[in-house]
């Protein structure tokens, strides 16, 4: 290679020196408020550390139709309309609907239109590019730098990690919400008594990305449940008037007139804080696996510190079980409330 050339190169900016930032890809089975994911999307959204380099949705809470259609208007709400939008999975690799699915959590099946979001539907449009193909042309484009949060359904992740054979070795890093953990407090299901949601929606895609070799750090209903927003919390969060809590006001606020004792768990907000700040939570590193059988422990997911007969290919992971609480929520309410600025 010319030496002028080489040279030249050597001095191009990364990714993460060039911004400064930590470059993330945003991967959600969105919906709009009351919804966790628009919460954590509004912090990343409101937080200078983290370059969205692009949001992927996936069936998961709602269809990907509902997800797309929702996250779209949110950037428009946010002052971000650069960021661009990738349409992702719209059924999990394997699941198939079932009585139990339809009665429960999750519209994942759903092929009903998409909802009115509010103040109608965007103007901003999804690329053409498909959720995996962005994902895995931005990896492999920046290899080593892009950290992925995953904040539904894995089925994106791993197609991605399916339709480049490097694709897992170039990931920085894998946030992912997601899992419970029996071996830790507070590790039971959510969706099924030991399953929690996302795993249970595509556990052969969860199997698939914990077993790929990425980095880790798994966000479980563990430390989702050392969460709690209350109506007090709710109420200094809207203090402060800009787009993003006008319209908490007009959706988790109506959630608190119907219930104003409830208090909610921030189960994808906390695995975004985490990449902010990792001192916000506590983590231990586990070998964690998938259970895919169809049968009564299906998507449930298994840690232990060793690894024990039939989680041969299971690999370690960091998994968070703890929370700073009040540091987590006023560093959230801080953030939400900041003036919008798009970024340049
Ligand atoms: O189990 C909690 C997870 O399921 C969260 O990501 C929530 O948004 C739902 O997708
Ligand atoms: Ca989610």
């Amino acid at each position: 290679m010319h030496r002028l050339l080489f040279v030249l190169m050597l001095a191009l900016p990364s990714l993460s020196t060039a911004q400064g930032h930590i470059p993330i890809i945003f991967d959600t089975d969105f919906v709009m408020p009351p919804q966790d994911d628009s919460l954590a999307l509004m912090l990343a959204l409101q937080s200078p550390e983290l370059e969205i380099l692009g949001i992927t949705t996936v069936a998961g809470n709602d269809s990907v139709e509902r997800a797309t259609s929702d996250v779209l208007r949110m950037l428009e709400i946010a002052n971000h309309v650069e960021i661009p939008v990738y349409v992702g999975a719209n059924m999990p690799l394997v699941h198939e609907v079932s009585d139990f699915a339809v009665v429960n959590h999750g519209n994942w099946y759903s092929d009903e239109s998409p909802p009115m979001p509010p103040g109608g539907f965007a103007s901003k449009e999804a690329e053409d590019e498909t959720a995996v193909s962005f994902i895995v042309r931005t990896v492999m484009d920046n290899p080593g730098e892009v950290t992925i949060v995953a904040l539904g359904p894995l089925t994106n992740i791993s197609q991605a990690i399916r339709a480049e054979s490097a694709f897992a070795a170039n990931v920085k890093q894998l946030i992912i919400m997601g899992g419970a953990i029996a071996l830790l407090p507070d590790g039971a299901g959510n969706i099924t008594p030991n399953a929690e949601f996302n795993f249970w929606v595509d556990p052969e895609a969860a199997r698939v990305t914990l077993r790929s070799g990425i980095p880790i750090e798994l966000s479980p209903l563990n430390v989702s449940r050392k969460s709690g927003l209350t109506k007090d919390w709710y109420e200094e969060m809207v203090a402060i008037e800009n787009a993003l809590t006008i319209l908490l006001a007009e959706t988790l606020g109506e959630r608190f007139e119907q219930a104003p004792d409830q208090s909610w768990y921030m189960y994808d907000q906390i695995a975004v804080a985490s990449l902010i700040d990792p001192s916000l939570v506590t983590s231990e590193p586990l070998y964690v696996d998938v259970n895919i059988d169809h049968g009564i422990s299906y998507g449930v997911s298994v840690g232990g510190r060793n690894i024990w007969p039939g989680a041969e290919g299971a690999v370690q992971m960091n998994v968070q079980y703890d929370l700073d609480w009040v540091r987590f929520i006023e560093m959230f309410i801080e953030r939400v409330q900041r003036p919008l600025t798009a970024k340049e």
